[in-house]
């Protein structure tokens, strides 16, 4: 029996690329998508992940807007760095038409909270984006706090954030979000920098999507390639854009993937250390432990994973459209 995930996407060319991992995972089912706010506005983020459902012969999975904007504040604005690194449509200013499906009409905090009480143990949630929704999910039904098994991309245990000396993106957008997703959650999984900046892909490998020849194909090689130049003029001395977002779906398919440190949780909310993720002493020697923190990852056989199962899901897609020619060349 395939295993139930719904993934909290902010979409994101890491995002897309960890939908296409949890598509192209035969162990997961996908029961739906909430769409975050971060790397987009959430409208962008919803309309990116329809689209590229679609673009997988998908759309039968539904997408929920989620909260739009942290919870101090009462609005969002993409910041100029995820605009560079994402493109402003998000997936690296590659073109895809039109999701001809809409938006689920129901709330995503309602569609997290029933999905948990329906499933239970048989269901995963991997947010990749600002813990927002999830946070306001956990706000409205204690069961669900209490339930939810989460495997998350964001934060930095071990190595400095990549927005703020102390911060990582998807924790920099509402700390307060994901402080209280550590202090009231009973099971959550942290994929952070410490991991996610030892997986790295390079333009070798979007090669072998390009030369599928499908629209798959072109769509993984043309986000990706876009993402890869921005890490080169970002952090050129990774060799490679991280792959953050997919390692949480991988880490969902196969915990084995990585070494856990567990430990309890919060983010620190004052001060110039802002947004870091790091151990709660309060709870220092309470022998429950709610959180695990990756701190290693066998890279070679994720890559390995991720090449396999982007590569054939990418394969099934139609071809590419023929060129018409142009009138000079005719
Ligand atoms: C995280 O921030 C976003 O830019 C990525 O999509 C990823 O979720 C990495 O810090
Ligand atoms: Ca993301």
């Amino acid at each position: 029996m395939p295993r139930k995930i719904i993934l909290d996407l902010d979409t994101g060319i890491d995002d897309a690329l960890a939908l296409a991992y949890a598509l192209g995972s035969p162990e997961l089912e996908v029961i739906g998508i909430t769409g975050t706010y971060g790397n987009v506005a959430v409208e962008t983020g919803v309309r990116n992940a329809l689209a590229i459902l679609e673009l997988f012969g998908r759309s039968d999975i539904p997408v929920y807007a989620g909260v739009p904007h942290a919870r101090t504040r009462d609005s969002f604005e993409v910041l100029e760095i995820s605009e560079f690194i994402h493109g402003v449509n998000g997936i690296g200013e590659a073109v895809l038409p039109e999701p001809s499906v809409q938006a689920a009409g129901g709330n995503a905090v309602d569609f997290l909270v029933q999905s948990v009480r329906e499933h239970g143990e048989d269901l995963v949630i991997v947010p990749t984006g600002p813990s927002t929704t999830i946070a306001a999910a956990i706000e409205a039904d204690d069961h669900f706090a209490e339930n939810a098994r989460i495997v998350m991309m964001g934060g930095a245990l071990s190595v400095p954030g990549n927005v703020r000396p102390w911060a990582e993106a998807n924790v920099n957008q509402d700390p307060e979000a994901t402080d209280l997703l550590f202090r009231r959650s009973r099971d959550v999984t942290m994929i952070g920098l410490d991991v996610t900046l030892q997986t790295l892909l390079t333009t070798e490998e979007t090669a072998q999507w390009r030369e599928l020849g499908t629209a798959g194909g072109d769509f993984l090689a043309d986000a990706t390639d876009y993402y890869i130049r921005a890490y080169e003029t970002t952090a050129p001395n990774l060799g490679g854009c991280g792959l953050h977002d997919p390692l949480a779906v991988a880490v969902a398919v196969d915990p084995s993937l990585v070494t856990c440190l567990d430990i309890n949780l919060k983010v620190d909310l004052v001060g110039e250390t802002r947004g870091r993720t790091i151990g709660d002493h309060d709870r220092l020697n309470d022998p429950v432990k709610t959180a695990r923190v990756a701190v290693a990852v066998d890279v070679e056989r994720f890559l390995a994973e991720f090449m396999q199962r982007l590569t054939s899901l990418a394969e099934r897609t139609p071809a590419r459209r023929d060129l018409v020619p142009q009138a000079a060349d005719r």
